[in-house]
């Protein structure tokens, strides 16, 4: 063989090598949904106290996420999981305005406008071959109860602050209980 036909062989190679890589099975890119859970853990502080009494009200249900590390059935209900919460959080996030000033949300701007943008690249780029999924896991009542908080004036800023703890926590678990259900070998 000369050496251009051993090149061109290689260059197929490392194309299909690619492809391989660039589409795996719809799965969430670990390290994009990584970095959006580093930015809304830091874009604000902790949890305020005074909005605990909402807890009744918001409280995300914790058997969306399997308790166990997920097999690949599973992997697929984690998924839509996180794609969902970012979708229906990003409407949320599009629809209504943080509260400003004292006693409203305080967020960095910087990161949470990097944090949208991530949200929103999962959510119609990484994750919409997730758009289809028939879920067994209901997370409407919860999206609808931080809707009813966010809506009035008293809670509007507790309802945020509810909203980004549960997206916090649901990023995380998935991460760390699931890791295998996500893409770690794209580059993002
Ligand atoms: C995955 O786990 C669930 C719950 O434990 C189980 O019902 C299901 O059969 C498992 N699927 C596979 C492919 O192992
Ligand atoms: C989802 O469920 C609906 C009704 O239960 C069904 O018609 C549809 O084919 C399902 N879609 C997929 C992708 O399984
Ligand atoms: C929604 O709010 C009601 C009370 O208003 C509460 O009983 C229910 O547990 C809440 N559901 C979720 C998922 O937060
Ligand atoms: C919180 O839930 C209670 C019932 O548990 C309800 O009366 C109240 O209106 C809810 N508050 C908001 C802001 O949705």
């Amino acid at each position: 063989m000369t050496p251009s036909v051993v090149l061109l062989i290689v260059l197929h190679l490392c194309s299909l090598q690619l492809m391989a890589v660039a589409m795996p099975r719809c799965w969430l890119p670990g390290k994009v949904v990584q970095e959006t859970h580093h930015l809304l853990r830091d874009m604000g502080t902790r949890f305020p106290v005074q909005c605990l009494v909402y807890n009744s009200n918001i409280s995300f249900p914790d058997s969306a996420l399997p308790s166990t590390p997920a097999n690949r059935t599973q992997c697929r209900q984690v998924s839509w999981v996180v794609y969902e919460s970012l979708r229906e959080a990003g409407l949320l996030f599009g629809e209504y305005d943080l509260p400003a000033g004292e006693g409203g949300v305080n967020w960095d701007e910087q990161k949470f406008d990097d944090f949208l943008n991530l949200q929103d690249r999962l959510v119609e780029q990484d994750g919409r071959c997730l758009s289809r999924v028939n879920s067994s896991v209901d997370l409407s009542s919860y999206f609808s109860n931080v809707t009813a908080v966010i809506q009035q004036p008293d809670s509007a800023a507790c309802g945020w602050q509810a909203l980004r703890r549960d997206l916090i926590w649901v990023l995380k678990s998935a991460l760390q209980r699931h890791h295998n259900c996500f893409g770690w070998s794209q580059a993002h």
